[in-house]
């Protein structure tokens, strides 16, 4: 057994997952230094929410933090989360696009590019894979977990397999529901370990309260690493706490060999800034509790909340426990997805019209014959013929790798940007989140002028759509 590898999310998913993304890159800066002499074995700071909320929410520039960033972190290794051909927007993007976010991200500063897709279909990871491996970046493949008939430890091992051909240089379980069972945790591991060679990391969330006990067995049967985050932003619907799987670990084959000393330094600058997100309701106290609901229907907490708030909304609360039912029904209609954005919301919409509509498939949903019709990739196992048939009819479902659909879009993009292009990597900003970036760029061209952006007007300006 070797050193557990420890990556540190508190700069990505830690706050994603408690604080709706909201840290910024000046609750960043000051403690930068610090974490990088901690001596974790990567920094996951960038990608999944944290592109779309800078633009968004905090008026920044996601490429700005990542300079800033790799400005102070000089030893450890940078790591970004990507959703394969959807990069962290929410829809398949050309491959031009792919291969130039991939080019940027690396030569700005990502060192580990952890790529997953929802359905697990390989095909929609070549692209951003392959981009990576050019640039000499690591690429660790992320296998999204869900449970269902589909999912055998063959199926793991084989993915696995399939990954590791395709040049994974390390293999991430990523439990996003928070939803692996310990005992299952220890086959598993110990199943991937038989099959393949690179490292495994385990990416778990405590959303149902049982992942630290599951890390404990996944690092039992020989896990290379975990995802932690600091404690103050730690349980709940993130990650454990990184001073308890360290302690846990110490003095045995596995020490991290962290000092406990350093890391409550980190701790005590992200409890300031905890404080501060409870004072202004940014983070929500029951985010932090346990909701074992999630491995009770074993449906993801936050589709839960959604399919609460849906109901609410058409007044019809007394069809939950109907509407829970349907749900692993059509999932399985559509073939099994793993329950993680987009299958997710298209799964939970569709169930909740089957229920409401009186009749099962009265009433399809775009994104529902969107995957039947295969737009998304390929399933774990075949869709319900019946169900096909009734959403697509006689139309050619795609069998092609989805992305070989899309022509090239990059120069296109470019084009429609202007002048407001000052760098390069605006044209990535712009192509993955158009009128976000656009409402950015406005606001940072005013600036530029001195102008209040609030007060600026834009009519007599060519700005993009
Ligand atoms: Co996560």
């Amino acid at each position: 057994m070797k050193k557990l590898r420890i990556t540190e999310t508190v700069l990505r998913d830690g706050h994603q997952s408690l604080a709706a993304t909201r840290m910024s890159t000046d609750d960043m800066i000051p403690v930068l230094e610090k974490m990088d002499e901690i001596g974790y074995y990567s920094l996951e700071c960038w990608g999944g929410a944290t592109f779309d909320a800078c633009l968004r929410f905090l008026n920044e520039d996601p490429w700005e933090r990542l300079g800033e960033i790799k400005k102070r972190v000089k030893k450890t290794p940078l790591q970004m989360l990507l959703r394969g051909q959807n990069l962290l927007g929410y829809r398949h993007y050309a491959d031009d696009v792919v291969e130039y976010f991939v080019q940027k991200s690396i030569a700005n500063g990502i060192e580990i590019m952890r790529i997953f897709d929802a359905l697990n279909d390989l095909r929609n990871l070549e692209t951003a894979v392959n981009a990576a491996k050019k640039e000499g970046g690591h690429v660790q493949l992320a296998m999204a977990y869900t449970t269902g008939r589909a999912y055998t430890l063959d199926y793991w091992k084989k993915l696995a397999d399939d990954m590791q051909s395709m040049g994974a240089d390390s293999i991430c379980i990523k439990d996003m529901a928070g939803i692996l069972l310990p005992k299952e945790a220890r086959k598993l591991v110990a199943a991937l370990k038989e099959t393949v060679s690179v490292p495994i990391q385990l990416h778990s969330h405590c959303t149902c309260g049982t992942a630290p006990i599951v890390y404990m067995e996944a690092a039992a049967a020989g896990c290379d690493g975990i995802d932690t985050a600091i404690s103050p932003f730690a349980l709940g619907t993130s990650q454990p706490a990184t001073e308890v799987m360290v302690e846990a670990f110490r003095d045995t084959e596995q020490d991290t060999g962290l000092d406990q000393i350093k890391l409550a330094e980190i701790a005590n600058h992200f409890k300031g800034i905890r404080d501060r997100f409870l004072d202004e309701k940014i983070i929500e106290p029951k985010v932090m509790g346990i909701d074992f609901e999630g491995l009770l229907y074993q449906v993801p907490g936050g589709m839960l909340s959604n399919l609460v708030s849906q109901l609410k909304g058409q007044k019809a609360m007394d069809k939950y426990d109907e509407v829970l039912k349907e749900i692993p029904r059509v999932r399985e209609d559509l073939g099994e997805p793993p329950l993680v954005t987009p299958s997710s919301q298209i799964v939970g919409t569709q169930a909740v019209l089957n229920v409401l509509s009186g009749e099962r498939y009265k009433i399809i949903s775009k994104e529902t014959k969107g995957i039947l019709r295969g737009e998304y990739g390929k399933t774990a196992v075949p869709f319900n013929e019946e169900v096909l048939k009734k959403a697509i009819g006689d139309e050619k479902p795609v069998t092609v790798r989805p992305a070989d659909l899309i022509q090239p879009e990059l120069d296109s993009l470019e084009k429609e940007l202007g002048s407001f292009k000052e760098k390069d990597e605006d044209i990535l900003s712009y192509a993955l989140f158009p009128q976000v970036a656009s409402e950015y760029f406005k606001r940072r061209a005013a600036r530029k002028e001195g102008l209040d952006p609030d007060r600026f007007d834009y009519t007599n300006k060519a700005y993009p759509i």
